[in-house]
């Protein structure tokens, strides 16, 4: 035999068997989304390297180490590692967004380079909203809102909290990374490589450092709320008395500050401790100098992401009443003279005249017993099947295969009315 192929590393098959739940979480997406009045948007899966670059920062992990760039001709591409720089790229491009509000959305497949191991992937998909041309506190409210409606429509509210924290203006986060780096000074002796590159590089990831030994110390660290400009602290104050008011209940985490570089103001994360390491299912904040930065005219901007792969494992985890919808309602058995053609017109007639019925013709030949066999495998809730006799006198046998009642036999005509009565 052939040596057979394998899938790449990090990225992943969805099996027949999967793809039913999967629909199931993103219908439940798509519909959270239309009920706020969100429009969806599709954007190209490969950008040029240096919007990613701009737009995420050089030096965050994303764009230094976990990228898939290539090079066609003479321009460097890369598959797109999460989708605010391309939605940015496009938004601007398009003119979405001059001198308007958009309230966007889309889902798709995303690519990071990482170690792979449960919930983290290196083609993932992500669903995301991006909202342009709103300063006010009241659009990072619904955006949280309505992740948490999401939770509920996903059964999943009881196993997600919400992480919350401002990181204030570009300047408020200069003063602040001053006195940061001057009090990390004296714990680099605790630090590992790539947290004195970071020390150097981008302080403040140190803050969500892994590292037990350096938690501890940074206990002790200034927090950037204490260095906010006045704005910011207006603005989170706000957003933080919207969220009591709608009862969503949040923990400010000072030490949360995103992997990304495009970040100002509110910031949050939606955390499960249900799936081991890989814990955040969904991280946004505000962007009000992105567009600016990427060559548009000056347009506020806000969003989230959420790990639909981590979505799906949280929901199998916890919650238990997925209803679970076989793909066949009908199976066509035939067997003898001229039935095939029968059957087919038949089945071609039921998906006519009730296309909500999923019909499924027998193709592989056999005798009734193997025909059978198979429409028990698909789950099919009954069989039509026709006969040489039934042929004959323009008949189909109803057989029930899940409820086990009793076999009916109709007249031709008279099928598409009695299958009201079956389903
Ligand atoms: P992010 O935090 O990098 O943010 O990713 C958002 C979510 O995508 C994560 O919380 C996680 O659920 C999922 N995710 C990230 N990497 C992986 C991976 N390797 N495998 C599986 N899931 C993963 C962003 O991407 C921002 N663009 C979010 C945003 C939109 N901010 C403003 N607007």
């Amino acid at each position: 035999m052939a040596k057979t192929i394998q899938a790449i590393r990090g990225m992943n098959d969805c099996a027949p068997t999967e793809t039913p739940l999967w629909q199931w979480v993103e219908s439940k997406v798509r519909g959270v989304l239309a009920n706020y009045g969100y429009s969806e948007v599709r954007m190209p899966i490969v950008e040029s390297t240096p919007l990613f670059a701009r737009a995420i920062g050089e030096v965050t992990d994303v764009v230094s180490k976990e990228m898939y760039t290539f090079w066609d001709n003479d321009e460097q591409l890369t598959l797109r590692p999460e989708g605010t720089a391309g939605c940015v790229r496009a938004a601007i491009e398009r003119g979405w967004i001059y001198n308007n509000e958009q309230r966007l959305w889309y889902m798709g497949p995303m690519f990071r380079h990482e170690r792979p191991q449960k919930g983290r992937y290196r083609q993932f998909h992500q669903a995301g909203v991006e909202i342009f041309g709103i300063p006010n506190a009241e659009v990072d409210a619904e955006l949280i809102i309505l992740t948490a409606r999401l939770w509920k429509a996903l059964g999943i509210d009881q196993h997600v909290s919400l992480q919350l924290n401002s990181i204030g203006s570009l300047e408020a986060r200069a003063n602040y990374r001053s006195v940061l780096v001057e009090f990390l000074q004296q714990y680099t002796d605790l630090m590992n490589d790539e947290e004195k590159e970071r020390l150097v590089k981008n302080p403040l990831r140190i803050l969500d450092t892994k590292n037990e030994a350096l938690q501890d110390a940074l206990n002790g660290a200034p927090k950037l709320l204490d260095y906010l400009d006045d704005d910011s602290r207006e603005h989170f104050a706000q957003l933080c008395s919207l969220l009591d008011a709608m009862n969503i209940r949040y923990e400010i985490n000072p030490k949360l500050v995103r992997g990304l570089d495009y970040y100002n103001k509110t910031v949050f994360e939606w955390v499960t401790s249900a799936l081991g390491a890989q814990g955040t299912v969904c991280g946004g904040g505000r962007y009000d100098g992105l567009v600016e930065q990427l060559g548009g005219h000056a347009s506020p901007g806000v969003g989230f992401a959420m790990g639909l792969e981590r979505l799906v494992l949280l929901v199998q985890e916890v919650n238990h009443n997925i209803p679970v919808e076989n793909a066949v309602d009908i199976y066509m058995v035939y067997q003898g003279e001229g039935t095939t053609v029968a059957a087919f017109k038949l089945a071609e007639q039921i998906r006519s005249e009730q296309p909500q019925l999923r019909v499924m013709l027998h193709c592989s030949g056999g005798n009734f017993k193997k025909q059978f066999k198979r429409a028990d495998k698909v789950g099919a809730k009954i069989a039509l099947v026709i006969g040489e006799s039934e042929l004959q006198n323009n008949q189909v046998v109803v057989k029930h295969l899940l409820s086990g009642a009793d076999q009916q036999t109709i007249a031709l005509d008279n099928v598409i009315e009695h299958l009201k009565t079956e389903f």
